[in-house]
């Protein structure tokens, strides 16, 4: 038998029970608005915050596609191929994002890796067919997600690698000043859901391509609920569509799963190689894909009125936790934290929310930068007023008790 003296795994797995965190939290029904099994809590840290999954003709795309093209895909995206779900949704989002060409992938992270793996590294197949990457330069966003910090664990900090302050276009610009005259990939993010801030893109993107840098963002959170000139942020979105490359994730707003990278045309097809993730693994299921063509045409076409009446309650409640003056971050977008600090401490308020049968989930380091845990905030489209008003009641209560 394997024996694991020397590894530091009951400690670690110790240390997490005392925590209470040892495992996921358990639910019986479609995540949304609650969360649970026998006993319900009211549930503020689902992503899929416009809870569309739950909608009679979505959950139809979904169990119709299930039936003709199965869950399970067959093998990789390159050796197995696509259904046309897969194609009709890759070319309705690039058209959604002003770009020529898309491709997806299982989720998200899967995505972001596979772009940096592209452009990050020198991958030879045969005699003609080579892309050499040895000497690209990446400049990151010092929140940018986890996944693109993994996705970027080989290059070496301050040789090929190096970032700047959050959100901050001065220190973007000074270290692409440094970089001049190599091939430079500017990693930005959108809308950051540990703190909602949105990044000034249509300053950066113009940044870039002044010092002729490839633009990337990810735009995992505001896909598909910020853009439209009538919303909040219509300037960063601008900057947006003149991006090189977007990245989307299918688990936000369209409340699925798949992520998607789009861009030019001879790059995207370039990826289907060059991502890695393209070969190595599953893709997207063709019913997450079929799903999200659906929803990307009725938010964008059909009934944009839906993430209107969102954003309005987005703001509403923000309106109420403020003016409870409970200490929520300033930009007013779906994510709303309170800065606890103490990675323990945050964990401690958690459980307390969870005694009055309320999730707020706790997001600490690597999430959140060290020693600013965060309770992070989701409101729900489901969500009905009675529901907020009783999370307002318990912050305050628990805040007037010196919780946090
Ligand atoms: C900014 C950002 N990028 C990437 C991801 C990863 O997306 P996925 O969950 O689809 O892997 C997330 C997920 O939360 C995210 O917030």
């Amino acid at each position: 038998m394997t024996s694991l003296a020397g590894w530091n795994f009951t400690k670690f797995a110790e240390g997490i029970r005392a925590l209470g965190i040892s495992g996921p939290p358990v639910s019986g029904i479609l995540p949304g608005a609650q969360h649970g099994t026998d006993e319900l809590m009211t549930n503020f840290a689902s992503v899929n915050f416009l809870d569309l999954q739950r909608r009679e003709d979505v959950m139809d795309v979904l169990v119709d596609a299930t039936r003709q093209y199965g869950l399970g895909s067959g093998g990789s995206r390159i050796v197995q191929g696509v259904t046309p779900p897969h194609l009709d949704m890759e070319e309705t989002v690039a058209a959604y994002l002003g770009k020529e060409a898309a491709i997806s992938f299982a989720t998200g992270t899967v995505a972001n890796i596979g772009f940096i793996n592209a452009l990050a590294n020198t991958q030879s197949f045969m005699p003609g067919l080579a892309m050499v990457n040895r000497d690209t330069v990446f400049v990151y966003d010092r929140d940018a997600h986890w996944s693109l910090w993994k996705a970027a664990e080989g290059l070496k900090f301050g040789e090929r690698l190096f970032s700047f302050r959050h959100n901050d276009v001065e220190s973007l610009e000074e270290v692409l000043k440094e970089q001049q005259g190599k091939r430079v990939v500017v990693v930005l993010e959108s809308v950051f859901s540990i703190d909602g801030t949105v990044a000034p893109l249509h300053e950066m993107v113009e940044v870039c391509r002044r010092y002729g840098a490839l633009s990337f963002v990810d735009d995992a959170n505001g896909f598909l609920v910020y853009g439209p000139e009538h919303r909040k942020f219509a300037r960063e979105y601008e900057g947006l569509r003149q991006a090189d490359f977007v990245m989307v994730s299918m688990k936000k707003a369209v409340g699925l799963e798949g992520g998607l990278v789009a861009g030019p045309r001879d790059a995207i097809q370039a990826f289907e190689l060059l991502s890695g993730t393209g070969s190595f693994t599953a893709g997207m299921s063709a019913p997450a894909a079929a799903g999200t063509a659906y929803i990307t045409r009725l938010l964008s076409e059909k009934e944009p009125q839906i993430v209107d009446d969102y954003l309005e309650k987005v703001a509403n409640f923000r309106m109420k936790l403020l003016d409870a003056e409970l200490p929520i971050t300033e930009t007013e977008t779906c994510f709303s934290s309170v800065i606890i600090g103490d990675e323990r401490k945050c964990v401690e308020v958690y459980g307390a929310f969870l005694e009055h049968g309320i999730r707020v989930p706790p997001y600490l380091y690597p999430a959140a930068r060290r020693g600013q845990a965060v309770l992070r905030i989701i409101v729900n489209a489901a969500h009905t007023e009675e529901q907020m008003d009783h999370l307002v009641e318990v912050a305050t209560k628990l805040r007037a008790q010196g919780l946090f």
